[in-house]
C-alpha cells in the first residue's frame, strides 16, 4: 500500500488535553457525523467511568485512554462481541510491546494475574446505532494506593520501560481495524480462536453473578460455557451498557 493510502485509511484521532470521559466525548462527535472509527484520546479524564457503573481514575498522564467511534455493521445481538473482539486487538497489543498480556473473561487484560486494561462498551441508539469502545491501559504507573496494589498493574511495572502512549495508540487501533474487519466480514470464530490462545479464564474455577464452576469453553456466539457440576451454564458478556441513560 502506498503512503497516500495508508494516510487515507488511519482512523481520525481527536487528542484532548482534558475531557469528562473520551466516551461521552465520541457519542458527541458520533452525533455530528464524525467518521466511523474516530479514536478519542484525553491525557485526563474527570469523569472516565468503568463497567458496571465503577468510576475509572487514572492520573494526568499516566495511561492510554481513548474511545473508538464504531457504526457498527453488525446485528445489535452480536454487538457485545466487539468486546471480546477489543481484548484481543489490546491483549496482542500489549503482547507485542513485551507485556505478558492475557484476557480473563470477558475482556479485562491482565499481566501476571493483575488488571493492567480494561474494555467498555456502550451503545447509541436513535437513528443510526453508535458504539463508543472505551480503553484504558495503566502505562507509567509506578505502584497503586489501597486495595489496587494486589490487583492492578502497569506496562511500566511490567516491563520496566516507559512505553510510549501516542505508539501504543496507533498499534492498537491498526489491530482493532483489523480484527473489527474479521469480525464483521468473517464472523466471530477467527476472534473466538484467539480469544481462546490468549484466555487466562478457560479451565479454572470462576464465579460469576452467582454462579461458581468450572470456565469449559467460550461457544460460538461469545458465552463461557461454565460447569457447576450439574448443569454447563451459558454465561452471555453482559449486555452493552447504554449510554443514554447516563
Ligand atoms: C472497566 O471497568 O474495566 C472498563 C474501564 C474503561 C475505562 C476507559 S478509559 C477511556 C474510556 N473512557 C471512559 O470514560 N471509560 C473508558
Amino acid at each position: 500500500m502506498t503512503a497516500a493510502a495508508e494516510r487515507a485509511r488511519a482512523p481520525v484521532v481527536v487528542w484532548l488535553h482534558e475531557v469528562d470521559s473520551t466516551q461521552s466525548h465520541a457519542f458527541l462527535l458520533g452525533a455530528e457525523n464524525a467518521p466511523d472509527g474516530t479514536a478519542v484520546v484525553a491525557d485526563v479524564q474527570t469523569a472516565g467511568r468503568g463497567r458496571r457503573g465503577r468510576a475509572w481514575r487514572a492520573e494526568p498522564g499516566t495511561s492510554l485512554l481513548v474511545s473508538i467511534l464504531v457504526r457498527p455493521r453488525l446485528p445489535v445481538a452480536k454487538l457485545p462481541l466487539l468486546s471480546l473482539t477489543t481484548a484481543v486487538a489490546l491483549a496482542e497489543t500489549l503482547a507485542e510491546s513485551g507485556v505478558p498480556a492475557r484476557i480473563k473473561w470477558p475482556n479485562d487484560v491482565l499481566a501476571r494475574g493483575r488488571k493492567i486494561a480494561g474494555i467498555l462498551l456502550e451503545s447509541r441508539t436513535g437513528t443510526a446505532t453508535l458504539v463508543a469502545v472505551g480503553v484504558g491501559v495503566n502505562l507509567l504507573q509506578r505502584g497503586f494506593d489501597g486495595d489496587l496494589e494486589a490487583r492492578a498493574t502497569s506496562a511500566y511495572l511490567e516491563t520496566g520501560r516507559a512505553l510510549d502512549r501516542g505508539a501504543l495508540l496507533q498499534a492498537f487501533l491498526a489491530r482493532f481495524a483489523r480484527w473489527r474487519a474479521r469480525l464483521e466480514k468473517v464472523g466471530f470464530e477467527p476472534v473466538r480462536e484467539r480469544w481462546l490462545a490468549l484466555n487466562d479464564t478457560i479451565g479454572d474455577a470462576v464465579s460469576i453473578d452467582g454462579l461458581t464452576g468450572l470456565a469449559r469453553d467460550l461457544d460460538g456466539a461469545g458465552a463461557l460455557l461454565v460447569d457447576d457440576g450439574a448443569t454447563v451454564h451459558r454465561v452471555v458478556a453482559g449486555a452493552l451498557d447504554d449510554a443514554a441513560r447516563r
